[in-house]
């Protein structure tokens, strides 16, 4: 009986974001915290959905979801078409729709069972779980869709058939895409790339998602302020500015182009050592974080972070949309575990929540 685990990383912007609204250059790394899919197939005909993290489980029968003779204007198999899984919603009852993940597992199944004859009367189950804080910008949703979408491909052999990684990578990061749309309606793409391919990439808007060549592992001290924040609102903020201020905020978004383009040159730089390469990294991490300041985007809770971090000489800023959610505390090689320590029990009490992670590890 066939059964597949596959996990995938969550990600994080270590520069540019705002910018990058504006047509500059941002960068995003993967990071060591992760979600996970365990697909089984049953014997009987009924397709399960777990997500303990979340208390969802929800159930279908086989016989509810149409079969290909039902299928009127595709042809049978339906081709590898992913405007197909807009007309599956309509099949399949689920539920409230008020929780988006559901609908992309249960989307993505129903793709896979009407592509390949072998796994067409089979039930499965599916279970998902993740390290990841949900809703904290750093890309849960993407990290769920490419997990599934990994097991499901594997599960109808898609990634089995001499395909080389590069495209096998394609396939994955297409359905997980798919998957997000479900999810959040019209996203960048980014989120899902990152979590496909792993490592770093650089990104712009309109442009392809290209791999950062030479990137290195890094560890971050990744603090949730818990402070709720509303990506829109951020982002209008700076967009009022900009019509205000444009001579002043336009340079503003360049030097944070600069910043992302200053973050590639140092990992394709020779004769640059570690130490050299993270010391340089945590200046435009500061930076960073005083122009997206001066852009109106932190909040007292990511300044809480920056001044109990940098009192024991480490560098942070915020990542994502700002006004709350998440900071990223480079940790760099010759900082003591203890230090690490002291700074996170000092966030902890603030009510934070910290979790030690790498960032660029793989997809
Ligand atoms: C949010 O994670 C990143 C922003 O740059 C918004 C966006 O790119 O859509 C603030």
């Amino acid at each position: 009986m066939p059964s597949y685990f596959t996990s995938s990383p969550g990600k994080v912007i270590l520069f540019g974001e705002h910018a990058v609204v504006y047509g500059k250059v941002a960068t995003a790394g993967s990071l060591g915290l992760r979600s996970y899919c365990l697909i089984q197939s049953r014997t009987d005909k009924t397709v399960e959905v777990s997500l303990p993290d979340v208390q969802l489980a929800r159930t279908w029968s086989i016989s509810d979801i149409p079969r290909q003779d039902q299928w009127t204007g595709y042809p049978y198999p339906p081709p590898m078409n992913f405007e197909l899984l807009d007309q599956l919603t309509k099949f399949v009852d689920l539920g409230t729709h008020t929780n988006r993940s559901q609908a992309a597992i249960a989307l993505l199944y129903l793709h896979s069972y009407l592509t390949t004859d072998s796994t067409a009367s089979q039930g499965y189950d599916f279970s998902v779980r993740a390290n990841l804080p949900v809703g904290a910008g750093l890309g849960s949703s993407a990290s769920y869709c490419v997990c599934v979408a990994t097991a499901l491909l594997q599960l109808n052999g898609h990634l089995s058939t001499g395909l080389d990684k590069e495209t096998q990578r394609d396939l994955i990061n297409q359905w997980a895409f798919q998957a997000e749309k479900v999810i959040h309606g019209n996203p960048s793409g980014i989120d899902n790339t990152v979590s496909t391919l792993g490592g770093a990439v650089m990104f712009k808007k309109g442009e392809k998602i290209e791999p950062m060549p030479g990137f290195q592992s890094l560890r971050f001290l990744l603090t949730n302020t818990r402070v709720p924040r509303e990506t829109q609102v951020q982002v209008a903020n700076v967009r009022k500015l900009r019509e205000k201020y444009p001579n002043v905020v336009d340079p503003m978004l360049d030097s944070i182009n600069e910043i992302s383009t200053s973050c590639k040159q140092l990992f394709s730089q020779e004769g640059l050592d570690r130490s050299q390469l993270l010391t340089q990294f945590g200046e435009l991490v500061d930076v960073n974080h005083g122009l997206l300041a001066a852009l109106g985007v932190s909040h007292p809770a990511l300044e809480k972070v920056r001044e109990i971090s940098s009192k024991l000489g480490l560098k942070s800023k915020l990542t994502g949309a700002g006004g709350g959610g998440c900071a990223l505390t480079l940790i760099r090689d010759d900082v003591s575990p203890a230090t690490v320590e002291v700074v996170k029990q000092l966030l902890e009490a603030e009510g934070f929540q910290c979790m030690e992670t790498s960032v660029g590890g793989p997809g």
